[in-house]
């Protein structure tokens, strides 16, 4: 009979069953087969270990496609009334390699990226530059030429500064420059709270606040409203804004959308100019662990579309062309990473630690922490963000008690930490593969070489065949660079 541990946190439960997979932490196409073991279209996970090693993202194609058309068309039924729809522009910061990209295209959507880094993924997939937009706080004049040469849909402008020298680079070579003006709205949203402030204390954007620069009055945005429509090599299309990530409630999306609509209607009477796109970001919420609990892509679309219908109207505007930026949204769910589990041990933590009664005397609880052949260098979520996430034993099921268990890596890092809490039969042993679903986005883009591990492949699963989309590192790759001089 298990209960509880102290050591959990509160919202963590023991489940009723270890081995059932809770439906909206995983991709379409992953079951346990009738031995247990856990599978994605058909194909077991000692398979996948077998022929790409661990650890190893694995990811349903199909679901990625199914989840882009879903966001997609949640949001252009949405906003079909107020503007003809909406351009979805897959985030590629969260994970790029040119199979997404092609699938993006494919499925009816644009591409955001925030280097040239990531122009080069775009350009190499064949994505038309129309297609694509660019973002960054810092972008480098080098990065500014491609985006041309590319002859890209958009280019975020991120300050004043860039503003000019985007201009002049364009001037300089007789271009167009076709320019979203990324405004900071003073609403900043993370899961179901958001705040608003008037003021911006961040390296992104243009704050919207009136008393931050040197003209009497006049906010950064306006500034770069007016700068922009007296350069010739500028095309203003419009404004856009990103409040934050891991967003579950539409009320902060809703609000930047009213903030940025005043501004752009402002600014269109006293310049006497016309804004047709207004873009409202990324930042929708997925579900790691199973208390996250975020509203289906259609209930947010409404409410966003709802918004911008009467603020609109009672502006007496027409409606902008509204873009969205999802990534987390779209490939985060998507994708599992598979690890084989190695050395296993368990402490005790003291009652008064946790907040327990140690009247009586020594009273501790156990901890047992699983290591796994990965870490802080495929996932740094956790050690970055406190991020939470959850895992089960995936090569076979088991009927052994749950016990309270923190999933670690292999790095020289105390805070490397995979799984900070979750219950797992207390049977778990060397050589037995782990699954912590959820790790679409921000891990593979994220991770690194510390302690000289190779990062992992990348394996897309479709229509039951597997097939390496990014390869995993060798010894070979990691010793490449090292000149030895
Ligand atoms: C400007 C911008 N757009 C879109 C995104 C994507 O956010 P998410 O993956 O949470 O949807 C980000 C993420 O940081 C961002 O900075």
């Amino acid at each position: 009979m298990t209960t509880d541990s102290p050591l959990a946190p509160a919202w963590l439960e023991v489940p009723a069953d270890l081995n059932a997979l809770h439906e909206p932490l995983w991709a379409g196409g992953v079951a346990r087969n009738g031995d247990g073991e856990l599978t994605i279209d058909g194909l077991t996970v000692s398979e996948l270990q077998r022929q790409y090693g661990t650890p190893l993202f694995v990811l349903s194609e199909s679901d990625f496609r199914a989840r882009a058309r879903a966001f997609s068309d949640a949001f252009n039924d949405a906003f079909a009334d107020i503007c003809g729809g909406v351009d979805v522009y897959y985030a590629g910061k969260s994970f790029l390699c040119t199979s997404v990209v092609r699938w993006v295209e494919e499925e009816g959507l644009r591409l955001d990226t925030a280097s040239g880094g990531e122009l080069a993924v775009a350009a190499r997939a064949g994505i038309p530059g129309a297609d694509v937009a660019l973002h960054g706080n810092n972008k480098s004049d080098g990065e500014i030429h491609r985006a041309l040469d590319m002859q890209l849909g958009r280019i975020v402008v991120d300050s004043l500064d860039e503003l000019e020298r985007v201009a002049t680079i364009a001037a300089n070579r007789g271009d167009t420059a076709r320019v979203m003006l990324r405004l900071t709205p003073g609403v900043h949203a993370h899961t179901h709270e958001f705040i608003a402030t008037a003021h911006e204390d961040q390296k992104f954007g243009l704050s919207m606040a009136g008393d931050t620069t040197d003209q009497a009055g006049l906010s950064a945005a306006e500034e770069a409203v007016a700068a922009a429509t007296r350069h010739e090599s500028i095309e203003l299309l419009g404004l856009h804004c990103h409040i934050g990530s891991q967003i579950f409630e539409p009320d902060g999306f809703a609000l930047a959308a009213e903030k940025l609509l005043d501004f752009l209607a402002a600014m269109q009477s006293k310049y006497s100019i016309v804004l047709p796109e207004l873009d409202l970001g990324g930042g929708y919420g997925i579900a790691y662990t199973p208390v996250d609990t975020p509203r289906p892509a259609a209930e947010i679309a409404q409410a966003m579309a709802a918004v911008v219908r009467s603020k609109c109207a009672a502006l007496g505007i027409t409606a902008p062309r509204i873009s969205i930026e999802p990534g987390r949204a779209i490939v985060g769910s998507t994708t599992f990473t598979l690890y084989e589990v190695g050395t296993l041990k368990t402490v005790r933590v003291d009652a008064p630690a946790v907040g327990g009664d140690n009247a009586a005397g020594d009273v501790t609880y156990p901890r047992r922490y699983v290591s796994v052949d990965g870490g802080m260098s495929d996932n740094p979520r956790p050690v970055l963000y406190d991020a939470d996430y959850s895992a089960i034993l995936a090569s076979r099921s088991s009927d052994a008690a749950p016990q309270l268990s923190r999933v670690v890596g292999k790095h020289c890092e105390s805070g490397d930490i995979v799984v900070r809490d979750v219950y797992l039969p207390e049977d778990v042993a060397a050589g037995d593969l782990l699954a912590v679903p959820g790790t679409g986005a921000y891990c593979w883009a994220l991770s690194s070489n510390y302690n000289y591990l190779a990062r992992p492949g990348v394996v897309a699963v479709s229509d039951g065949s597997a097939r390496l989309i990014v390869r995993g590192e060798t010894e070979e790759d990691l010793l490449n660079r090292d000149m030895g001089v």
